[in-house]
Formats: structure tokens, sequence, C-alpha cells
């Protein structure tokens, strides 16, 4: 073949009108899309929850959040009624059937319904290896039911209201959980198991004909104060590891409506998402020279 010029040009056009026409199609009109939105979202007392609370509410969704501390859920509260008064408060422990019973049918007597139910509440132990446990069980059962449990019931209880609205279920989840991570095994083995768990429920869903999405988001590392302490990041990095919590609520509220069942918000996860079955053993080495690295941990 010849080399001219248009070899170069014609492939970089290709690209470009792929970029555009790409960027088209996951085009939303947010404002439109959560205006009036009847969501439930858990985890709102600080760092992702707390900001995507006052996001939405600033697009005019209407919010029950919860958390166990209420008085930072109120915080959170006076934040968001900046911009909309249609935001309660349910101080509940997600870990809790009965509570996550509660937080449901207190929001169905606020909202009248459940458009999207936001799974964002987590529990990660300080990083800890397993050796150093006394009890890893008790521990592991701790992290298991808020950040499994809380779905299952939520989704349990929700469900006739997802149902009547055709809503969906976000669950907030984390590129651990499809990779193993040093020092976190509890909290990584929860987010897998997030993944196990709503990617099975979207296929009932969808061999009963729900009308119910189910959308899974692995977000990459965000700096919210929780994750800073844990992963103990330090300056010792020539880039940035991840990205502000304001940053991540944004991408998240543009990829939500898209209703996939992986949405992930970042290049990094999206890749780290998809190669990791193709090659297990470089992310491992990896993500164990990364914690070398970052953590004070590491004994
Ligand atoms: N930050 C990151 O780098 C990162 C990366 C990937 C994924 N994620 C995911 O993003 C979500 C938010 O993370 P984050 O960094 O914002 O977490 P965070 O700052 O630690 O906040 C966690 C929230 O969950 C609530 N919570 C914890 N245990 C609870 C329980 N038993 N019942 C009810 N609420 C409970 C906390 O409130 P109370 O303590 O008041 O109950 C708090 O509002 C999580 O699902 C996390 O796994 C975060």
């Amino acid at each position: 073949m010849r080399f001219t010029l248009w070899t170069v040009i014609i492939p970089i056009i290709l690209l470009l009108v792929s970029v555009v026409v790409v960027k088209w199609i996951n085009y939303v009109d947010v404002e439109s899309y959560y205006k009036d939105k009847r969501i439930i979202l858990t985890g709102a007392s600080e760092g992702i929850g707390k900001d995507l609370a006052i996001r939405l509410s600033q697009l005019g969704a209407r919010l029950v959040i919860a958390a166990r501390t209420e008085s930072k859920l109120k915080d959170t509260q006076k934040l968001c009624q900046k911009y909309s008064q249609d935001v309660f408060v349910v101080r509940a422990d997600v870990g809790k059937e009965e509570d996550n019973k509660l937080l449901v049918s207190e929001a169905v007597k606020h909202l009248g319904g459940i458009d999207i139910l936001i799974l964002n509440a987590a529990y990660s132990p300080p990083p800890t290896m397993f050796t150093d446990y006394e009890d890893p069980g008790e521990t592991f059962l701790g992290v298991y039911k808020v950040n499994v449990l809380q779905g299952v019931y939520l989704t349990k209880f929700s469900l006739d209201h997802l149902r009547e609205s055709h809503g969906t279920i976000l669950a907030v989840s984390s590129m651990s959980g499809w990779l193993g991570l040093p020092m976190f095994a509890s909290y990584t083995a929860s987010k897998h198991a997030l993944h196990g768990y709503f990617g099975s429920l979207n296929m009932e869903f969808q061999l009963r004909q729900e009308n119910i999405s189910v959308v899974i988001m692995p977000l990459p590392f965000v700096y919210t104060n929780r994750a800073v302490e844990n992963m103990k990041v330090k300056s010792k990095l020539m880039f940035e590891p991840g990205i502000t919590s304001e940053d991540c609520v944004e991408r998240m509220i543009r990829t939500l409506p898209l209703k996939r069942l992986y949405c992930y918000i970042t290049w990094d996860a999206y890749f780290i998402g998809h190669l990791y079955s193709l090659c297990p053993y470089w992310f491992d080495y990896s993500a164990t020279y990364f914690m070398q690295m970052f953590s004070d941990a590491i004994k």
C-alpha cells in the first residue's frame, strides 16, 4: 500500500467522528432527567453520598437521605434545602433489616413512591492484614451486612414501588469489585458479592420482564476523607491516583441515566474492569506494588 497524507488524515477524521457520535449518543439532559425524581440515597452523611445529595437537589430531585449519624445527615439536609425543600432525613443502619424497612416506608410516605434507589453507604474497616485479625469472620460479617445486605433488603422492600415507576437501582461499587486488594479483603469481597448479586438480579428482572433497571457503578479512587485515611495516600506520586468527590458525583449523575448494567465513570475503571480477566496476575502484582508504595500499614 502506498503511504499518502490521506492514510493519516482519514483515520483521524474517523476517530473524531466516532468521538462526536459517542458523545451525542451518551448525551443526557440531566436537568430534565432528575427533575422531580423520587430518590432514596444511603450514606449521605458524608463523602460521595453527601455531595451526591447536594447535586441531586440542585437538579430538582426529591430525596430521602439515610445514614446512622443524624446530626451529619441534618447538615447535608440543610445544604440541600438551599435548592429544594423536598429532602427528608431518615436515621438508619442499613445493615439492619428493620431499619431498611423503615427507610422505604418513610420514603414512600414523604415522596409518594420511588424512582431511583441509590445504594451508596458502605463500610470499609481500616487496612489490616488477614493474619492480624483476631476474628476475621466477625469483621467480614459486619462489612457484608452494610455493603451487601443493604442492597438485598432495600431492593426487597422497594420492589413494588420500583415496578410501578419502572425505576432504577444503583449499586455503588469499586474497582475492587473486580480485583483483590491486600488489607481490604472483606471490603473487596463485599463489592465482588455486590456485582454477583445485582448481575443475577438484573437477569431475573429481564426474565420476568420487570422493567426495573440495575446499574452497577465501579468507582475509581475518590478523595473522600475516609478513603484518603484508609489508603494513606502520600504525595509520593507523579500522577493523581484519584478524582475529587465533586467530579465523581458529576460523572455519576451523567452516566446513571444511560442505565447500563456496568457504568464506568472513568477510563481507568473501564479498562481495569475489562482487562482483569485477561491478565489477573499482572493486576494482582500491580495492586500489591501499589499498596507497598502508598500504605504505611504494611509491616
Ligand atoms: N472513596 C473512594 O475512593 C471510593 C472508591 C470506590 C468506591 N467507593 C464507594 O463509594 C461509596 C461512598 O464512599 P465514600 O468514600 O463516600 O464513603 P464514606 O465517606 O466512608 O461515607 C460512607 C457513608 O456510608 C454511611 N454508612 C456507613 N455505614 C453505615 C450503616 N451501617 N448504615 C447506614 N449508613 C452507613 C456513612 O454514614 P454514617 O457513618 O453516619 O452511618 C457515610 O455517610 C461507597 O459505596 C464506597 O464503597 C468509594
